[in-house]
């Protein structure tokens, strides 16, 4: 018997790929242009699709808006960071949910109370875990804010138990990645850097 595809898959345009990949660039001042939380709330329904293992989905987001927000943010970010926090419309801190097991019976019915019932105790795994696939679900979260038409500024610059601490106390949320999110306002563009050489990254076995 042959093993025929099935079913053909769609192939992202040329325009597509500028808009997710070859073009988008990272955003460092922002437009005094609003977001919606419309808007918000769709680069998530995109965001939502990443794989994760044992399709786990440790990653939460906290959509910071309001100016008050971002003073309380920005006290916990470099210096370097603070001004374009301050200039961008919206700003999500991504944070992995250490007790990400507890969704295991809805995200994985099959075999989620026997996931669950192992993660209880394994408190260290959990923690890489959701580190990991968290990683995972940002890279994805980046690619849903252009293709939003939106540009994002990714952020590891700033103190995470501060961040923990101001916004987290008490749960079980973690930050990791802070992310500026708006329209590019003037000059907005650090020079492109170099990517490593394809021969450099690529091994073919
Ligand atoms: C995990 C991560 C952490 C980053 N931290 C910072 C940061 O603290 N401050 C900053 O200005 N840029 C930060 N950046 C932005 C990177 O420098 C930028 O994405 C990279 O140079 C590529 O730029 P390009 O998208 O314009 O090509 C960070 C990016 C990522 C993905």
């Amino acid at each position: 018997m042959t093993n025929r595809a099935q079913q053909a898959l769609d192939v992202l345009d040329d325009a597509g790929r500028k808009v997710l990949f070859t073009e988008a660039r990272t955003a460092n001042t922002f437009a005094e242009v609003a977001v919606a939380d419309d808007e918000l709330a769709m680069i998530w329904e995109l965001a939502r699709w990443s794989p994760s293992a044992a399709n786990g989905q440790p990653l939460r987001v906290l959509f910071v808006r309001t100016h008050e927000g971002k003073e309380r943010l920005v006290r916990h970010l470099d210096e370097g960071n603070r001004a374009k926090t301050l200039s961008a419309p919206a700003v999500a801190i991504l944070a992995y949910d250490v007790d990400f097991h507890e969704q295991m019976p809805t995200v994985f019915p099959a075999r989620g109370e026997m996931l669950r019932a192992a993660f209880a105790d394994q408190v260290d795994r959990r923690e890489s875990l959701a580190a990991y696939n968290s990683a995972l679900q940002t890279g994805v979260f980046l690619l849903a804010v252009r293709a939003a038409g939106l540009a994002a500024g990714p952020m590891a610059g700033f103190d995470r138990a501060d961040v923990d601490e101001e916004f987290f106390a008490g749960t079980s949320w973690r930050s990791q990645l802070v992310v500026n999110i708006g329209h590019p306002g003037a000059d907005p563009w650090f020079p492109r850097r170099p990517r490593v050489p394809v021969e450099d990254a690529l091994a073919w076995a």
